[in-house]
């Protein structure tokens, strides 16, 4: 028999001790929680933990502080985006979509990159669409990294790149970006180049640098790989928000780099939608067959309702083409914003991040820094030494201008006080 009085004292304990927790959480009577397993766990991952976007917005939440520490917008997609995705269920588009994607939408990407970029992938063989630029990621290393393989990676670095490494048995190596600019030494790179050397993994326009590749750092890459099995992954995720007229340089502008390369986008970022984890993966027809192979096991195929409705607000280009400009003007009213506090911000180039040191406030750990900074003033970002595998402290945050003016403005506030 269910005992209503001892279960609910329960769950008013597990509660208390676990705050967060859905309110329809049911527990039995006799286990509370559930009992730990008794073998020996090896980890694969044994120095990860929660990931600091995580715990900074957990924080927030908690002290009730402004959020600039997760990189997602706090402003509602297109109306029509959602009432496209509603007709799509209901026109019947509810079951599994076709492995590599909705084909109509692979052609819409083909033409959307021939337009941008001149470069032309075959939307039936060398385009793929994912559960997410991070999952793009993750498929397109487990697709080439074997154990011992060397990767070379930058950072400050997204955190996936150097877990989905070291999951496929690879091993990260990496470089450090020159601060102040963040830019990269091709000079060292060549130096790590060895006979291992299975993948170069870069990020252009930069989280969470804001730093862009240009043209001339392509034309390195494309020297020091050259007569080598390298495959280049470009995190490319942020290419529409690249400002001061500045041009995307993407890897399939080089013919060159484009032959050995996968290429990484998120619509979670272009679409303001990074709940629906949406994105896809293009790169020559012999990679892609190896990451569909992956693919096919991990998520087989992704969200379809959602496929469908992107492919028609697509056709739209001004549905993307307005980005640089929009996000340029949140950078803008952000450092003007900001302009009379102690926070001094660095170049931004591309990506809706911000970074600021504080040197002249406080000579804290950036981690120290960034919670205080939540608790006693009430604005979340993210300490930038997080971003290294060994932190690096440059006493830089950086905060996320994805965000309605109105929320910039009282972060702004609140930031002049500190
Ligand atoms: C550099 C970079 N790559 C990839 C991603 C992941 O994109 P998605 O949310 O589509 O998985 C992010 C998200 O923050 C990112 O900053």
């Amino acid at each position: 028999m269910f005992d209503l009085e001892l279960n609910l004292g329960v769950v008013e304990n597990f509660r208390k001790a676990n705050p967060p927790l859905s309110s329809i959480l049911v527990l039995s009577k006799e286990n509370v929680f559930m009992p730990k397993f008794q073998g020996v766990v090896h980890s694969k991952l044994p120095n990860t933990g929660t990931t600091i976007f995580t715990v900074m917005s957990k924080l927030a939440s908690e002290v009730g502080a402004i959020n600039l520490s997760q990189g997602f917008p706090d402003f509602p997609c297109s109306e029509e985006l959602i009432s496209l995705v509603n007709q799509s269920m209901r026109k019947g588009f509810n079951q599994y979509a076709p492995m590599p994607g909705l084909l109509e939408l692979r052609e819409t990407i083909a033409e959307k990159i021939q337009n941008a970029y001149s470069a032309v992938y075959h939307p039936e063989t060398e385009i793929t669409i994912t559960s997410g630029g991070t999952q793009a990621l993750y498929t397109a290393i487990a697709a080439m990294v074997k154990e011992g393989d060397e990767v070379i990676l930058f950072e400050p670095a997204y955190d996936s790149y150097a877990a989905a490494v070291e999951l496929s048995g690879g091993i990260p190596i990496y470089i450090q970006l020159k601060a102040p600019d963040f830019h990269i030494d091709w000079n060292e790179v060549k130096k790590m180049i060895r006979q291992k050397t299975k993948m170069i993994i870069i990020n252009t326009p930069h989280n969470p640098a804001s730093a862009v590749l240009s043209a001339q750092d392509m034309l390195q890459l494309e020297k020091i790989t050259k007569n080598t099995d390298i495959v280049i992954l470009s995190d490319e995720v942020y290419e529409h928000l690249i400002f001061d007229g500045l041009e995307h340089q993407s890897v399939m502008r080089f013919p060159k780099l484009a032959e050995r390369s996968f290429v990484v986008f998120s619509f979670g970022k272009t679409l303001h939608v990074t709940g629906w984890k949406m994105g896809y993966i293009v790169g020559p027809e012999n990679l892609m067959k190896e990451f569909r192979k992956v693919h096919q096991f991990t998520v087989f195929s992704a969200n379809h309702p959602f496929q469908w409705a992107i492919n028609e607000f697509l056709k739209n280009k001004e549905n993307y083409n307005y980005l640089p400009r929009f996000f340029q003007e949140k950078r803008d009213l952000f450092l003007q914003l900001t302009k009379g506090s102690r926070f001094k911000p660095l170049e931004c180039k591309g990506s809706y991040f911000q970074l600021m040191t504080y040197k002249e406030i406080t000579e804290e750990k950036d981690t120290d820094f960034a919670v205080r900074l939540t608790k006693e003033y009430g604005v979340a970002s993210i300490p930038i030494s997080v971003f290294y595998h060994k932190p690096v402290d440059n006493n830089l945050l950086r905060f996320c201008f994805a965000k309605q003016n109105e929320t910039l403005e009282k972060a702004a506030e609140k930031l002049c006080r500190v």
